[in-house]
């Protein structure tokens, strides 16, 4: 199940990325935003952050106008990794190398193609492990 959250600046996107994931049969569950209207990014953030952090889902998607603000934000939630990928590079290696379990986005940034390539990239690839977990974990260790 991947946790999928927007504010109205990743709005448009978010609809396009949840068509993309019912076309693959992928599950997910939209927690919001409900509709265009002007909203918080933040507010998205600390939710589909809790739902990633706590294992209610594996993993997550962000979207906002940059894909910086709903980023930052959900990186404040403990446990949480999440990665801007505005390019198919750093998707693939934020899960090899940093184990990332939240993708973020920005809709003014991407065409729709290369925002569901990035997806693809981002729910199909796993973690390499070995010095990357020590890494990983040393990030991490940072929370405490
Ligand atoms: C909203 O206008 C915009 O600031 C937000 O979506 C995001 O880009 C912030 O980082």
């Amino acid at each position: 199940m991947i946790a999928i959250g927007s504010d109205h600046g990743g709005f448009k996107l978010k609809a396009e990325v949840m068509a993309h994931l019912d076309s693959l049969g992928v599950e997910y569950r939209d927690f919001g935003a409900k509709s265009s209207l002007s909203s918080d990014y933040a507010d998205y953030a600390e939710a589909v952050g809790k739902a990633v952090a706590s294992g209610e889902c594996e993993a997550g998607i962000l979207i906002c106008g940059t894909g910086i603000g709903i980023s930052i934000a959900a990186n404040k939630v403990r446990g949480v990794r999440c990665a801007l990928c505005n390019d198919c590079f750093s998707a693939e290696m934020s899960r090899r190398h940093n184990n990332a379990n939240i993708l973020a986005l920005g809709e003014r940034v991407l065409g729709v193609g290369l925002a569901l390539r990035i997806v693809d990239i981002f729910i199909s690839t796993g973690f390499d492990g070995g010095r990357h977990e020590r890494r990983v974990n040393k990030v991490m260790a940072l929370e405490q």
